[in-house]
């Protein structure tokens, strides 16, 4: 087999089906997300190996609060319990973490052990590691406008002149470039609210694979595709 190309810069996961795999084994849906947390940390790890440089993952998104309360409970339990864990794993291996999304509706508690993560990773300068939690993309773009408009109020940005570089830097990440990939699991043939600024050129790749099936040779699949394809940004391309 010839060397794989490289990965692009930055890929963007949307880690669906763990309540299916669980169900398939007649099993609790917190069992498919506590092995769907088992991919996530090899996903982490294989993207680290393949040199990509911005991983952002999809984690629990605004909607999701509407779930059982003990489902919404078992996530926060599981993603701060990780974070806490992989702590040291992160910091050996360079890997920046932050988060995007709506801090504001977590648990003191929870809130405080993700921005220690944050902290500690700050300035690490390999993979940049962003998961979104509580994140929604409709929610994103309305943040951003309600600080556009007070700056604008306050005379430190002039409206008529903003344009989407502009614009852009009110989002949650703003130095995080744009995904050239997103990859869902689970077979859904939707956007489900993530990055929907970001994703105006991104390419996308749907498998049915669950999130707690989902490999390495997956991912590896996920580039090979991306390879394959013509990204046009609009334009005609000659042949
Ligand atoms: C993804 O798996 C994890 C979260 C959304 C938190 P789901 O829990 O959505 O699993 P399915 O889609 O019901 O199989
Ligand atoms: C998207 O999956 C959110 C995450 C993976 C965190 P959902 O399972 O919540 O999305 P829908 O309900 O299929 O659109
Ligand atoms: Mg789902």
């Amino acid at each position: 087999m010839s060397a794989p190309l490289p990965p692009p810069q930055h890929i963007a996961i949307i880690m669906d089906g763990n309540g299916r795999w669980a169900k398939k084994r007649l099993q609790p849906r917190l069992f498919g997300h506590r092995a769907g947390s088992k991919t996530t940390k090899a996903m982490v790890e294989a993207c680290d190996d393949l040199g990509v440089k911005y991983l952002t993952i999809y984690a629990f998104s605004s909607e999701n609060w509407a779930r059982p309360l003990m489902e919404v409970d078992a996530l926060m339990d599981l993603m701060v319990d990780m974070v806490r864990k992989e702590m040291d794993g992160m910091m050996q291996n360079n890997i920046r973490f932050r988060v995007l999304g709506n801090m504001n509706r977590l648990s003191p508690k929870s809130r405080k052990e993700f921005e220690t993560g944050i902290e500690r990773t700050r300035n690490n300068t390999g993979l940049q590691l962003s998961v979104a939690i509580s994140y929604g993309g409709r929610e994103e773009i309305v943040d951003a406008a309600r600080r556009i408009a007070a700056a604008a109020a306050k005379g430190k940005l002039d409206a008529a002149t903003l344009d989407e570089k502009g614009f852009a830097q009110y989002l949650y990440l703003p130095e995080v470039p744009d995904p050239e990939l997103l990859i869902r699991t689970g077979g859904d043939l939707r956007v489900s609210n993530f990055l929907l600024w970001q994703v105006a050129y991104t390419e996308l790749y749907v498998t049915p694979t669950l999130w707690p099936d989902f490999s390495k040779d997956d991912l590896l699949k996920a580039i090979a595709a991306f390879h394959s394809r013509q990204r046009r940004f609009g334009k005609v391309l000659e042949n």
